[in-house]
């Protein structure tokens, strides 16, 4: 069992094989179609994304002023770059499986321009607000977080412009999460 536990890899397949039972076992009631696993594949994403959004603002962030100084690179130097690897291709991740759903459903097009019925503008509000999020990530939080933990060259200047900036963004983020997670569970479409 220990053993078992103790391997990440081995885990996750035994989970996907959960899923694959449950997608056979439920296939009558609920088709598995291109739909269905990439609703799947979003919603996972989705948590892997913003679980870690959560996770920097609510613990990363707020206890960093608190740690020793020589303890501060276990932070920088290991748990960070893991945690803005998974962070950023989960957000891409989203943004594509997301992406797809509302292509593969038709209404795509219709939701990003806000040119059809009430719930299909409002998931495409959600859409608009996730993208923003994405930018930020990639754009904004990703190429200051690689000056903050010296994965590129930067001056001390840099360095400090850089913080407020990221945390700026990441804030937003953390704000713009509320009201677009309420239009990703609301919209319904099918
Ligand atoms: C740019 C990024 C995103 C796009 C383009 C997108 C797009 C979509 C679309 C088209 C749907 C289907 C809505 C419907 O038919 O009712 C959906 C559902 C959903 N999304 Fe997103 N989304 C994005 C980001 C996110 C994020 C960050 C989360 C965070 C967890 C999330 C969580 C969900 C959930 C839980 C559902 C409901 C799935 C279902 O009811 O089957 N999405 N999204």
């Amino acid at each position: 069992m220990a053993k078992f536990f103790g391997n990440l890899h081995l885990v996750l397949v035994v989970g996907l094989v959960a899923a694959v039972a449950v997608m056979l076992g439920y296939g009558a009631s609920a088709p598995v179609d291109t739909n269905s696993v990439f609703r799947w594949l979003h919603a996972f994403f989705g948590i892997l994304w913003i679980g870690l959004l959560y996770y920097l603002n609510f613990v990363q962030v707020p206890t960093m002023p608190k740690i020793p100084a020589e303890q501060k690179g276990a932070i920088t130097g290991h748990i960070a770059p893991k945690v803005f690897f998974f962070f950023r291709y989960a957000a891409l991740l989203t943004v594509v499986t997301g992406l797809v759903i509302a292509f593969v459903n038709g209404y795509g097009h219709t939701a990003l321009t806000f040119s059809g019925e009430g719930s299909v503008n409002m998931i495409g509000l959600g859409m608009w607000l996730a993208l923003i999020m994405a930018f930020n990530v990639w754009f904004i939080i990703w190429p200051a977080q690689k000056k903050i933990l010296g994965i590129v060259e930067a001056s001390a200047e840099e360095k400090a412009a850089a913080a407020p900036r990221a945390l700026a963004a990441s804030r937003t983020n953390l704000l713009l999460s509320l009201p677009m997670l309420y239009c990703m569970v609301s919209a319904n479409l099918g």
